[in-house]
């Protein structure tokens, strides 16, 4: 699929900095995605709402049948008014405070994927409270290195997230002895913006091995939840709009061994929204150092983090040049921070005071992490028809 052109007339009348999100191509990432998972009907999607929980964006999501992976009580609530039935809600998260559990208790979401024994025993308790049974899932840090950025790695042993392999069927059997926990299942996340599908093989093989583990047992787990992780292209989003679902579904379907009835869930955030997504800016001001050209742009990493953040590259074109004279920046935004930079040597037409600057593929991790430092405003969001 090719791109849409910008509607840049229109983008002219607009104050910049925004979010540019295009429903169309949304709505094929979204139909490529549930394509892949048709074929099986015990495979289920949700969509991490911590991606971006745009309003507009979860009806859509919610409206395409998804259900959803929520991390705080913010986006149980979140994900309830865009219509995601409570029914289709998992709740993941190493820190769940007591609201959050007792209004996932309420609105009886699907599944708690619980991160350490301590939580699970709140819950059992909150449970009670409320008379009602808890299902849970434990979440396993499988110790596999998702050869990902390490800000954004989550499945080796050291880290914060889930119950260490060796401690599974402690916990597993310690959930079937509490009289308000339901224990439905396994949870894991290695990691995001993978890329190498064969870090999603490893992790089936894994799994098999726990599940073996667990039959040792006489242990009945009814789902599976593999998290999310399917990466994006940044380079060239045009080339590769729609991520391969096909591709990454089909691995897991190859190699993970399911006992009867056994339900797969998946957590997809960056791929089902990363390239729907364009942050729109302007420029302010063309500086020319003395070995250095600076495009300084109205947004800054308030609006877009992820370049300072984890030195992720978006590609930015510039919508509105007038020259093929190709230059060399370093773009900038205005905040008072040198890590303030969205790339650095970047070659691309000459930018011109009041040029449109385009950065593709951030529809993923950037509106929802906005901030407000230097008492800048939240960027604002425009959506295609
Ligand atoms: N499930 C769990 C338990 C997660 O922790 C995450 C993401 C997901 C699902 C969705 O992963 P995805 O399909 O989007 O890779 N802010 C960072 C990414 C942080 C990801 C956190 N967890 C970034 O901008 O790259």
């Amino acid at each position: 699929m090719q791109n849409m052109p910008f509607p840049i007339d229109w983008f002219q009348q607009q104050t910049t900095p925004f979010y540019y999100y295009d429903f169309r191509i949304l709505q094929k990432t979204l139909e490529a995605a549930k394509k892949a998972v048709v074929e099986n009907d015990n495979y289920h999607l949700h969509y991490a709402v911590k991606a971006n929980s745009n309003p507009q964006i979860l009806k859509k999501i919610s409206q395409a049948g998804l259900g959803a992976d929520c991390v705080s009580g913010g986006e149980i609530k979140a994900a309830l008014a865009a219509g995601f039935p409570a029914s289709s809600i998992v709740f993941a998260g190493v820190g769940k405070a007591d609201w959050e559990i007792k209004l996932a208790l309420e609105v009886q979401i699907s599944c708690f994927n619980v991160e350490s024994i301590p939580e699970l025993y709140v819950i059992n308790d909150l449970a009670a409270e409320q008379g009602v049974k808890a299902n849970i899932a434990f979440r396993i840090t499988p110790n596999i290195d998702a050869h990902t950025n390490s800000k954004i790695t989550t499945g080796l042993r050291e880290n914060k997230f889930g119950i260490a392999m060796e401690d599974m069927v402690f916990a597993v059997k310690e959930a079937i002895s509490l009289p308000h926990i339901n224990y439905v299942g396994l949870h894991f996340h290695i990691g995001s913006q993978i890329l190498d599908n064969s870090r999603f093989a490893v992790l089936s093989e894994r799994i098999n091995k726990l599940q073996d583990q667990l039959d040792a047992e006489n242990i009945k787990t009814s789902t599976i939840n593999v998290g999310g992780g399917l990466g994006v292209n940044y380079e060239y989003p045009d080339e590769h709009l729609i991520p391969d679902f096909k591709k990454y579904i089909d691995t897991f379907r190859h190699i993970l061994k399911l006992r009867p009835g056994q339900q797969v869930h998946f957590e997809l955030g960056r791929s089902i929204v990363a390239q729907c997504g364009t942050l729109i800016s302007r420029v302010l001001y063309v500086k020319e150092g003395h070995n250095k050209k600076f495009l300084i742009l109205d947004a800054g990493f308030t609006d877009l983090i992820r370049p300072a953040m984890y030195n992720a590259f978006h590609l930015a074109q510039n919508l509105t040049a007038t020259t093929k004279k190709i230059e060399k920046y370093d773009i900038v935004g205005p905040i008072c921070e040198s890590s303030d930079i969205f790339i650095k040597d970047f070659y691309m037409p000459e930018g011109k005071r009041g040029d449109l600057i385009a950065f593709r593929s951030a529809g993923a991790y950037g509106e929802i992490m906005a901030s407000q430092y230097n008492c800048r405003s939240l960027p604002n969001s425009i959506v295609s028809e």
